[in-house]
């Protein structure tokens, strides 16, 4: 069984997506774009075949719901009345040190010895005033009677360590109250050179829990951080003073990368601002859509009288969505650019919660019909403290990706609240007349909510195999398989004559492309050995192969005229096919 997480697993995957063509980084040749992902040929048909079952499962199949597509730029004020505009935010902190932006609520807490630090100064400044210490009479500064108290109570047998090659070191005050004082005084008429007294702390990363031993060779990992800080902030070569030292459990406040400490969080709003029209200002804001969901709502009427649908039915939709992640990450897992997959399925108040299982269910055996097994799926029933206060119960559909488990889709009953809310900004009724009990209401929703790219990256994970096959010499070799199911795999046939020089072979083969591709997506390949091109197809997922060898012209035995070699992908098995019969078995498969 594979480790969990699999970094190595991951490492593979990504670079198979990049080197057969699924998935590469965008704008790649200009050093890329964080967060953003370019699909290559074989990942837009992936893509496609995902977004193509969905629609077909959650449109074509059903009498219930209809489809949309709405505009990605929409008019502010759904942001505003959707709560999008002031509460679709992050919290936010910032490492002191690198810059470098966290997620506040995605740190991994981190336990360890936590170092106090006042201020530092320069390096050269302190030692020359060490120095004249030993002679104060014949030092202009030490000869200063109202500094004598301060410079004693700093320069008297400091404890600290020094570093003469990178001209750095730390003190350790021992009554930080009064010495701080002096350092204040000392920094303020100049003398200690480039200075600064901005508190700071750092956690010792990694550190033995029982002690912390301040370390008399170079300096301990949260004091190089510490100097790193200073450093930023104008002194070049630190000492830095430490004030005191704690222990912290499970905390969040540091940089788990290197200690330093971070920011307070800050809110900080995940929409994409643009400008509609020619003036840049207030007046022509607005977002680049979080979701696909608004356009859902605010369609809600004009769709509800044109599909004349009563409830409970659903509206879907495909498309873009942005959101300025913090930490995009996970290749295509958390980006700023992606593609939801949601379904508005409006009701009455009575069938939320039962509707919320349903789709659960529906949604469970959708993920089961494009390959990604069931033990690897869990449905976690969000907890009250997590959900969103207008909704009465959301689930997160989760996957077992290598990186760990993470959400696929939300499945949540969001009860009248978008609707509503709409309503009431736009002062326009988005209720329902109900013919039989002549009643008007704001229907509720049940929403599924799927993201396209998280979907595939799941089944490029759960296709991902290694195995062992025999190669041209009958040795066995690592065979890299991405196990597709039939339905989803990007090419669904490889057509192959047994020889490239052998015109007959060729003709046949070209026929058999002719007469599969209005039906699916063929791959033509003659080159190479067999087994090669076999081996080239299993690499990114084709089901099955069709070879065109000496039988199919009746070479062998006059029977088998018009048959063809159909190997099946996982199995490796291969099986005699008439040509005639080819189309209507692989469509069984891959319909
Ligand atoms: N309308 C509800 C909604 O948007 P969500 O949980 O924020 O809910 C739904 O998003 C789905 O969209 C997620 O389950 C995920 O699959 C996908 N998604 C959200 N943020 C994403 C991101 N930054 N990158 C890729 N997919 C994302």
């Amino acid at each position: 069984m594979s480790k969990f997480p699999d970094s190595q697993r991951m490492e593979k995957i990504v670079s198979l997506c990049k080197r057969r063509g699924f998935i590469f980084q965008s704008s790649e040749i200009y050093g890329g774009l964080n967060g953003a992902w370019d699909y290559g040929p074989l990942g837009v048909e992936l893509k496609r075949n995902l977004k193509n079952y969905w629609w077909r499962v959650i449109v074509h199949e059903r009498d219930d719901i209809v489809g949309m597509d709405g505009s990605i730029l929409m008019n502010r004020s759904v942001w505003k009345a959707s709560g999008h505009e002031d509460t679709f935010t992050d919290p936010m902190v910032d490492c002191l040190v690198s810059g470098k932006r966290f997620r506040a609520d995605q740190i991994d807490e981190q336990s360890g010895w936590v170092v106090n630090f006042v201020g530092a100064t320069d390096f050269e400044a302190f030692q020359k005033l060490q120095q004249e210490q030993e002679a104060p009479e014949r030092s202009r500064i030490w000869s200063e009677i109202e500094l004598g108290p301060h410079l004693r109570r700093i320069f008297t047998n400091p404890s600290g360590t020094f570093d003469l090659n990178s001209r750095s070191g730390y003190v350790q005050l021992s009554d930080p109250v009064e010495q701080t004082k002096s350092l204040e005084l000392l920094i303020k008429r100049g003398i200690l050179g480039a200075s600064s007294l901005q508190p700071f702390s750092a956690m010792e990363i990694g550190g033995d829990p029982k002690s912390f031993k301040w370390s008399s060779r170079g300096v301990n990992r949260a004091i190089r951080v510490a100097q790193d800080f200073y450093r930023k902030r104008g002194v070049r070569n630190p000492i830095v003073f430490a004030v005191g030292l704690e222990r912290e459990e499970h905390s969040k406040r540091f940089n788990p990368e290197n200690g330093s400490l971070l920011t307070e969080p800050r809110s900080f709003n995940l929409m994409f601002k643009t400008f509609v029209g020619a003036t840049e200002d207030e007046s022509s804001l607005t977002y680049l859509r979080p979701e696909t969901a608004q356009a859902i709502f605010v369609q809600f009427k004009n769709i509800l009288e044109v599909s004349r649908r009563k409830l409970p039915f659903g509206i879907a939709q495909i498309g873009k969505a942005f959101r300025n992640e913090i930490n995009p990450r996970n290749f295509t897992f958390r980006s700023r650019e992606f593609e939801q997959m949601e379904l508005e399925y409006f009701c009455r108040a009575g069938e939320g919660m039962k509707l919320l299982d349903y789709w659960l269910e529906e949604r469970l055996k959708f993920y089961e019909n494009i390959g990604i097994a069931r033990e690897k799926l869990h449905a976690r029933n969000v907890p009250d403290e997590e959900r969103a206060f207008y909704s009465k119960g959301t689930y997160d559909i989760e996957y077992d990706f290598p990186f760990g488990r993470q959400e696929l889709e939300g499945v949540a009953y969001r009860t009248d609240y978008d609707l509503s809310q709409h309503q009431n900004a736009s002062g326009k009724s988005l209720e329902y007349f109900d013919e039989e009990t002549k009643q008007r209401f704001v229907p509720h929703v049940v929403e599924p909510s799927a993201g396209v790219d998280r979907t595939v990256l799941a089944l490029i994970c759960e296709a991902y195999s290694e195995d062992e096959a025999p190669d041209e010499k009958g040795k066995m070799e690592t065979r890299l398989v991405l196990r597709f199911h039939p339905r989803m795999a990007p090419i669904k046939c490889g057509v192959f004559p047994l020889l490239r020089n052998n015109a007959q072979l060729v003709a046949k083969a070209k026929e058999i492309v002719g007469l599969l591709r209005p039906h699916m997506n063929i791959f033509y390949d003659e080159s190479g050995a067999i087994g090669r091109r076999y081996r080239r197809q299993d690499e990114i997922g084709t089901p099955f192969g069709v070879t065109v060898d000496f039988e199919t012209m009746g070479e062998k035995d006059a029977a088998l005229r018009d048959t063809v070699t159909l190997r099946e992908r996982d199995s490796m098995k291969q099986e005699r096919v008439a040509i005639n019969d080819l189309a209507g078995t692989l469509l069984a498969e891959i319909t």
